[in-house]
């Protein structure tokens, strides 16, 4: 099919709750990715911060492909090796004691939510079932996440939402010492807001954040569904600024482009969820489990290093870029908010007419490229932002 057959084909069947782009993507490779025209697009999105060793890894590939042709699925109801071995890795890799696996980060936010509120539960009793959260954040689509979202953007049209969310504005700790009542069980953050804007929280504020927390036997919850596995630099944004988050999320990146989430709980909290507290059929599926320990075998010490000064290059070079205001973020997570009237919105469509794909976040020019990407492939990018700035006005 060409791409006005897909598009054609989507715009019949598919609803519409997407505001796609105009192209159709029909296979990659590392970083570039190719239409059904044989047009190439260099990928500064990485589908949104998933694939992230690229397009079609061969490494991932085959684990993911061996897996398929030996054992796809067989339910929580029995073992599996990939499941236990990726529980092992990501428990060893972030300090955490247990892992739950779900498919999505929305889902292993509604995880999170549940293990804190159960943790409160059994210790306290009724009443202390209350989730802060921050104002400009994104949790999920669900129910229960759109409730801790703190947007009122994707509020819209689906009220009532969930009683027992709170929201306080982000490095303001009086707001949220003063909502730190009796009622709440956990605080909930991400360590960079991406769908808000890419915004990083302070380190001196998430500090604060967690002694509160600590002193009150409320936990934290680290939304790590965008930040983590590598995309800041380190496995855990978290450990870039010494946070020590009681549950972890994670999602996007983990799976290398297979839908896959995790909840991670520390010791102290990991006993709060038991038999027949929580479950999803497909959660630690064998194939996507099997995508993910390539991912986790690959993101050593020296690719995380690799992540840390590419970024730093990626960082300098979009901030010499004409009309560039300021970058936020931090390793491969990186915003850029322009000045003199450009929006992000229009340097992103002229930019894929050029072939290289980028995102959005609120006002900024989103870049979430595949962690495998190369110096030379940040410089090419970089080359056709700096072609379109220059054009843009
Ligand atoms: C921080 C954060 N949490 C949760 C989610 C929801 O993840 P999913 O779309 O996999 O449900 C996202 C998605 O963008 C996210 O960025």
């Amino acid at each position: 099919m060409n791409s006005q057959q897909i598009k054609a084909l989507d715009a019949a069947y598919v609803l519409p709750t997407y505001a796609r782009f105009d192209l159709c993507l029909i296979e990659g490779s590392g970083c570039r990715g190719k239409d059904p025209e044989g047009n190439s697009y260099l990928d500064f999105a990485s589908g949104i911060g998933v694939n992230s060793l690229g397009w079609a890894d061969p490494q991932w590939a085959a684990a993911v492909a061996a897996q398929a042709g030996k054992l796809q699925h067989v339910s929580n109801l029995y073992y599996t090796q990939p499941g236990a071995q990726l529980a092992e890795t990501l428990c060893q890799r972030t300090g955490m004691d247990k892992a739950f696996f779900a498919n999505s980060g929305a889902e292993a936010n509604e995880g999170a939510i549940k293990a804190a509120r159960k943790y409160s539960h059994d210790k306290y009793g009724d009443g202390r079932h209350v989730i802060v959260a921050l104002e400009n954040s994104f949790h999920g689509r669900t129910v229960a996440t759109l409730s801790a979202t703190g947007q009122d953007a994707f509020h819209q049209h689906f009220h009532p939402f969930l009683p027992g969310f709170v929201h306080v504005p982000a490095e303001d700790i009086a707001a949220l010492e003063a909502a730190l009542t009796a009622e709440v069980c956990a605080v909930m953050l991400e360590p960079i807001q991406g769908e808000g804007g890419v915004v990083p929280l302070d380190s001196a504020y998430l500090a604060q954040v967690q002694a509160l927390c600590k002193a009150k036997d409320i936990l934290l919850i680290a939304d790590e569904v965008q930040t983590g596995v590598g995309r800041t630099g380190a496995f855990l944004a978290s450990q870039k600024v010494n946070l020590q988050p009681d549950i972890v999320t994670l999602a996007k990146g983990v799976g290398g482009g297979l839908p896959l989430g995790a909840v991670l709980l520390a010791k102290s909290c990991a006993h709060a969820l038991g038999k027949g507290d929580h479950a999803t059929t497909f959660g630690a599926n064998p194939v996507c489990c099997a995508g993910a320990l390539v991912v986790m075998e690959r993101l050593d010490d020296a690719f995380l290093a690799a992540v840390n000064d590419k970024g730093a290059l990626f960082k300098k070079e979009l901030a010499a870029l004409p009309h560039v205001a300021d970058v936020s973020g931090d390793g491969l997570m990186l915003g850029v908010r322009f000045e003199d009237g450009v929006s992000a919105g229009d340097v992103l469509n002229a930019a894929m007419a050029r072939g290289l794909l980028c995102l959005l976040a609120k006002d900024r020019l989103r870049l979430l490229p595949p962690l495998v990407i190369t110096e030379a492939e940040i410089t090419e990018g970089i080359g056709i932002l700096r072609t379109v700035l220059e054009e843009i006005k």
